[in-house]
């Protein structure tokens, strides 16, 4: 199958690659604003890479493609700028435009949790989406687009709603951020918020295997049935995330021991809280995020590592990356 996936060159989207690059024809469209084309390297022999804005003309890229995996985004939930985020609104609607011309079957699109805002613990896909930030705002409105294009162009769509997603090839995020603040100045890690913000951690790896489970069990039924007791629908929208939590000064605490560990920081750095904003590490920062993912276990999805385990993953290889400066 010809795939295309779009920001293929970051760090979800790297992964996926390597993993779909095994059976498919794959294309990448990546204008590595956030990516890196070293996360691609070892596969550039076996895939197109075009290294072009999505907000350019796109459309003669998706000719023969089947199926789309529309990554590209900026990632930073932090950025408080709403024009950054109306542009990934934009691309998605050139993606979507593409996918219609060239009549390609199927969109998979990376949302996110943000779209809900401050929800309950434990949410389910059908709570009410309330963003209180630009960034699950814009997440929001390219998920209507998907729906709408899917609808009238009878293109099957897929929406996942991720958690953290954390491991090989992150460029961003807490771990990342505090690595990079811990080999500046290892007597204090300054730490957003009042670091009890507790949310839920899935590794890259578990969101991959999440995604094509959910592809793989519903792509020939999905104009029929999501669930069982649903009515037919265009699009399925999953949580994807873990079944546990953990807050933001745990995750210190893991980081700081491998860094120890990995011989880049001598001893345990004192930790400075900003405070503020409710304990939030930031406007906009939901401090609570636990997804239901019950309708993707029905699929069989069972992440491997939790929420804790991931991140000592994540942790070990950030570490390790910056220990060789393989950046
Ligand atoms: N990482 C997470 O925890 C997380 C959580 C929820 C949702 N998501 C979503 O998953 C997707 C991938 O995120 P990631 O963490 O891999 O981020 P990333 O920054 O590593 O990947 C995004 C890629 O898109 C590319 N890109 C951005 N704008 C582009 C444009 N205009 N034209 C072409 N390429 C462009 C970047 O260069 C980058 O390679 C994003 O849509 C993100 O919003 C990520």
């Amino acid at each position: 199958m010809k795939i295309l996936i779009t920001g293929g060159a970051g760090f979800i989207g790297s992964n996926l690659v390597e993993k779909l690059v095994e059976n498919n024809e794959v294309v990448v469209l990546d204008n590595l604003s956030g990516g890196n084309e070293n996360f691609i390297e070892p596969f550039l022999d076996k895939i197109e890479f075009y290294e072009i804005d999505l907000a350019d003309k796109i459309d003669d890229y998706f000719s023969g493609v089947e199926e789309v995996w529309h990554l590209a985004a900026n990632p930073s939930v932090k950025d408080s700028s709403p024009e950054t985020f109306f542009k990934d609104l934009k691309i998605t609607k050139n993606v979507l435009e593409a996918c219609r011309k060239n009549k390609v079957k199927r969109i998979l699109f990376t949302s996110s949790s943000t779209v809900y805002g401050d929800a309950v613990k434990n949410t389910p896909e059908n709570y009410e989406t309330k963003p209180i930030s630009f960034y699950g705002a814009t997440k929001l409105a390219c998920e209507s687009l998907i729906s709408t294009y899917c609808s009238l162009y009878k293109i099957q769509g897929f929406i996942f709603r991720l958690a953290n997603i954390i491991g090989k090839n992150s460029t961003h995020g807490v771990i990342y951020d505090f690595v990079n603040k811990l080999l500046k100045s290892n007597s204090e890690l300054e730490i957003l918020g009042d670091g009890k913000q507790t949310k839920s951690y899935l590794s890259v790896e578990d969101c991959i295997s999440g995604m094509l489970i959910a592809r793989k069990k519903t792509k020939d039924l999905i104009n029929i049935r999501c669930e069982a007791t649903m009515p037919p629908e265009d699009v399925c929208i999953f949580n994807l995330g873990n079944k546990d939590w953990i807050n933001v000064k745990e995750i210190a605490e893991i980081v700081v021991e491998e860094m120890i560990n990995a011989g880049l920081i001598k001893g345990k750095p004192k930790f400075r809280f900003t405070g503020g904003l409710e304990g939030r590490g930031w406007e906009g920062d939901v401090k609570e995020m636990l997804l239901n993912i019950s309708k993707l276990e029905k699929l069989d999805f069972k992440p491997k590592y939790s929420s804790g385990e991931g991140v000592k993953e994540a942790a070990k290889e950030t570490t390790t990356r910056f220990k060789n400066k393989s950046f």
